[in-house]
C-alpha cells in the first residue's frame, strides 16, 4: 500500500485524542490547524494568536487524528469553576456528518464532567443552523444574541447544561 494514500483506510483510524500544548506545536501543525479552521468557518486567525487560546489541558485540547494528522480539533477553556467555554469546533470538510463531531463533543463533555464542570457554553454564527441544531440536542440554548459577531455575521451566545450524549430534540 502507498503509505502516502491518506483516502484508504483513514476513517478506521481516526480518534479524538489529547493533544499537546499549543505552545508545543510545530508551526506545519499550527498552519494546518490554522487552515481547518478556515476552511470550516471562513476565519483566519494569525498562528501566534491561537497559541495564546487559554486552553484548558485537562478537557479542552482535543484533536481528531490518524496518527499523522489532524483532521479535527475541539478546543475549550474554563470560564469559571463549574463553565466550559469551547472555543473551536471544526472537523475537516470531507469527514463532516460521519458522526466525529457528536463523538468530540462526548470525549469534551466527559472529561469536563469528571473534573467538576457542571455548564458550557459558546459562539455560534446565526446562520450556522447544523450547530445550532447539534448544541440544542445537548441541552444549549441561546441566552445572548451578538451583533456582528464575525465579519458581519450575527451569532448567538448559546449555555446549557454539560450533557455527553444527545436529546432527541
Ligand atoms: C459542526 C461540526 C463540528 C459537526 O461535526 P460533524 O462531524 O459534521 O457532526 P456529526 O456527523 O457528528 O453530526 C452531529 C449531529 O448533526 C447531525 N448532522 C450531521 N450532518 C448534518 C447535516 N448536513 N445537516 C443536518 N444535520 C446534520 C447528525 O445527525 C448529528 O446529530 P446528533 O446531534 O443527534 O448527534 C462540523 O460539521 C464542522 O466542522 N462544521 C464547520 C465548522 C463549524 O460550524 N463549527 C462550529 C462552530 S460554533
Amino acid at each position: 500500500m502507498n503509505e502516502n494514500d491518506d483516502s484508504g483506510d483513514v476513517l478506521d483510524h481516526l480518534e479524538w485524542v489529547k493533544s499537546p500544548s499549543l505552545s508545543h506545536w510545530n508551526h506545519h501543525r499550527l498552519i494546518e490547524a490554522r487552515q481547518l479552521i478556515y476552511e470550516t468557518t471562513g476565519e483566519l486567525y494569525d498562528t501566534k494568536r491561537l497559541q495564546m487560546l487559554p486552553l484548558d489541558e485537562r478537557f479542552g485540547m482535543w484533536v481528531l487524528s490518524d496518527g499523522r494528522k489532524d483532521y479535527g480539533i475541539f478546543w475549550a477553556m474554563k470560564l469559571n469553576k463549574q463553565t466550559a467555554r469551547v472555543l473551536a469546533f471544526s472537523i475537516s470538510t470531507d469527514l463532516q456528518g460521519k458522526g466525529f463531531g457528536a463523538q468530540g463533543w462526548s470525549t469534551f463533555a466527559l472529561a469536563a464532567k469528571n473534573l467538576g464542570m457542571k455548564r458550557v457554553q459558546l459562539e455560534v454564527r446565526q446562520d450556522n443552523t447544523a450547530a445550532i441544531r447539534l448544541y440544542h440536542r445537548r441541552g444549549l440554548r441561546p441566552r445572548g444574541y451578538i451583533t456582528g459577531f464575525y465579519r458581519g455575521h450575527d451569532g448567538w451566545l448559546m449555555m446549557g447544561p454539560l450533557r455527553v450524549q444527545a436529546s432527541s430534540q
